[in-house]
């Protein structure tokens, strides 16, 4: 079973690097294909907190982390991380970044703000951690590549190309100051030196890797209906989440990965603007949010909370065609008489069990909701399905039942230990 990817199957923390983690002893290489520092992923280890925005986290265990070419790079974050990581006596040395992943420059942040306020109402609610705009340069062929930075003369160039328009419009439209292209290209080549050891052509490793029969996680970050083809479009992150994105943000081909695991949650997060059917406005949203600790681990931001959305999850699991389903933090819905499930969708006035196509029907759908009996007994030391409340187990079936793939793995509790498991993902 050599390449595995974990995809979340919402709209991100979903608990994506406790089940990572989980497989980490039996894992070769673990490879962040999307995203960038916008990721938060909170692992608890032997009772030790660990926040990570943009190293893989599979650095907490013995394979060796990836960062491939899909991922856009704050070299800033990268090595504080790294730093923060070995000051706590974790050992960061294999870590592998590819020579053509992106890099965000300090320019991205600047307009990632000023673009989300110039929109005011239509904003994002993007993570302002340059995201976008890094992206939007990637396709626009105006980016920088992590090999850039070994060769000054093009790197600075290429910031001067980057830089030419967007000054532009930083003075003409936003009435910002212009960034200087030398402050900008001194500030990269800072990072060069201890970037290079850590730069491999990393397509070319993960599939000799694979020849070799070395198992590889592909690791996603944020979740498929953050999406920018197959989420809630335009309220969505700019890259591919999606399991086939790891194919794309990694260099290797379909055939070679063998399983996708969905993450979900046993209810509904979301962070930022766009539709979401299941959202709870009210004292019982609050609920949720404080018994799942629902506050962003990149922004700080209070995290929407809502039920369990069938629609939403059956949706990523025929998208990504998942073959397992690891449902997370289960041990937040103890303690509620019943708890609501969304089954169906009720769009003017039409009942429908899938996802709207358009975006202003999946705006107006109200969530039909079937009432399951819930538990008020402690999940949090069960390891084996046969040790959950029996009203547990009917959740747990049922969610199944209406999503329409396996659950193969719960998550019971914040540490790496405390998971139930059905089905052993390796
Ligand atoms: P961006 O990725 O910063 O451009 O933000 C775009 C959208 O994706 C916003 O709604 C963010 O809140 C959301 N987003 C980005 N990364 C994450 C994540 O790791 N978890 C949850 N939401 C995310």
């Amino acid at each position: 079973m050599p390449g595995i990817v974990v995809v979340g199957a919402q709209w991100g923390d979903e608990g994506k690097g406790k089940a990572v983690d989980q497989l980490g002893d039996r894992v070769d290489y673990t490879v962040r294909y999307s995203g960038g520092n916008n990721a938060g992923h909170t692992l608890v280890v032997g009772g030790e907190k660990y926040a990570l925005h943009l190293l893989p986290s599979g650095i907490l265990n013995n394979s060796v982390p990836v960062i491939g070419n899909g991922v856009v790079v704050d070299l800033g974050v990268l090595f504080e991380e790294i730093e923060g990581l070995n000051a706590r006596g974790v050992d960061t040395s294999k870590l592998l970044v590819s020579a053509n992943a992106h890099i965000i420059a300090p320019y991205h942040q600047v307009i990632d703000k000023v673009t989300e306020r110039f929109l005011g109402k239509r904003r994002i609610g993007t993570t302002g951690r340059g995201i976008g705009p890094a992206y939007s340069d990637k396709v626009n062929r105006l980016g920088i590549r992590v090999q850039d930075l070994f060769d000054e003369s093009i790197l600075r160039q290429k910031v001067e190309a980057a830089l030419e328009q967007k000054n532009q419009l930083l003075v003409k439209i936003y009435n910002r100051a212009a960034i200087n292209p030398k402050d900008v290209a001194d500030k990269l080549l800072s990072f060069a030196d201890r970037l290079r050891p850590l730069v491999a052509d990393t397509a070319q490793v993960l599939n000799d890797a694979l020849d070799q029969g070395a198992v590889v996680l592909f690791e996603g970050a944020q979740a498929h209906h953050l999406d920018v083809d197959h989420g809630t479009y335009p309220y969505v992150t700019s890259s591919n989440p999606i399991a086939a994105g790891a194919c794309i943000g990694s260099g290797v081909g379909p055939r070679r990965i063998d399983r996708a695991i969905g993450i979900a949650k046993a209810y509904t997060t979301r962070v930022g603007e766009g539709p979401f059917p299941t959202e709870l406005l009210d004292a019982d949203g609050e609920r949720l949010r404080a018994d799942g600790g629902e506050f962003g681990t990149t922004t700080g931001r209070p995290r929407r909370c809502g039920w369990f959305d069938a629609l939403v999850v059956r949706r990523a699991a025929v998208v990504n065609d998942f073959t397992d389903i690891f449902l997370t933090k289960l041990d937040v819905l103890t303690g509620w008489e019943k708890i609501p499930v969304c089954v169906a969708y009720e769009v003017n006035g039409e009942r429908t069990d899938r996802i709207p196509m358009s975006q202003s029907d999946f705006h107006h759908a109200k969530p039909v909701y079937e009432y399951l009996d819930g538990w008020s007994e402690d999940i949090s030391g069960a390891r084996a399905f046969g040790d959950l409340p029996k009203t547990t187990q009917a959740y747990v079936r049922r969610l199944e039942e209406l999503v329409g793939t396996r659950i193969s793995g719960i998550g019971v509790g914040p540490d790496r230990a405390e998971s139930v498991v059905i089905h052993d993902l390796l």
